[in-house]
């Protein structure tokens, strides 16, 4: 193993430098770096950061929603998963994405049911007032919504899309 602190360089710019191991190992206030994010990782622990994350991921369900073939290539369509309405798109062949239905400019449902959503181009269309959606992605594409659709994760195995909510 090699000791850095016997490289010629090193030792010739270490030694010129009186304050050499407080730079290295110490913190402002006392302690060594490693000593330092220790304490930090036990802050978090102790106000409950990691279990929070676990529960939340313990939440989230995964849902049977759509077969591939419901939802043709460059087209969307609105289903209800556990009453609540999902986009459905496949931008490009054997591409698919899920998207919560709520416009997120006054929270209507991007169709009127389930069924198509209307589209134009690579976007969803709100009925309500015409704001737009990437197909793609969800962002705000157009019109009064300016933030972006929700995302789900989309699992397709075989010919079955789930999601993960
Ligand atoms: S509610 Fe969708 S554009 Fe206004």
């Amino acid at each position: 193993m090699t000791d850095l602190n016997n490289q010629p360089a090193c030792q010739d710019l270490c030694d010129s430098n009186p304050n050499r191991m407080t730079e290295i190992n110490d913190t402002p206030f006392g302690h060594s770096r490693r000593t330092a994010l220790k304490g930090i990782a036990a802050a978090l622990a102790a106000i409950g950061a990691t279990s929070m994350a676990t529960a939340a991921q313990a939440a989230s369900k995964t849902y049977n929603v759509c077969k591939t073939t419901d939802v043709p290539v460059g087209s969307a369509k609105m289903f209800a998963v556990n009453g609540q309405p999902v986009a459905v798109t496949q931008p490009k062949k054997g591409t698919f994405k899920a998207f919560a239905g709520w416009c997120t400019h006054q929270q209507s449902p991007l169709s009127n049911g389930v069924g198509p959503i209307q589209t134009s181009g690579a976007n969803m269309v709100c009925p309500r007032h015409g704001a737009t959606f990437s197909t793609t992605s969800g962002a705000a594409t157009g019109g009064p919504a300016r933030g972006g659709l929700t995302k789900y994760t989309v699992k397709v195995t075989g010919t079955q899309i789930s999601i993960t909510a």
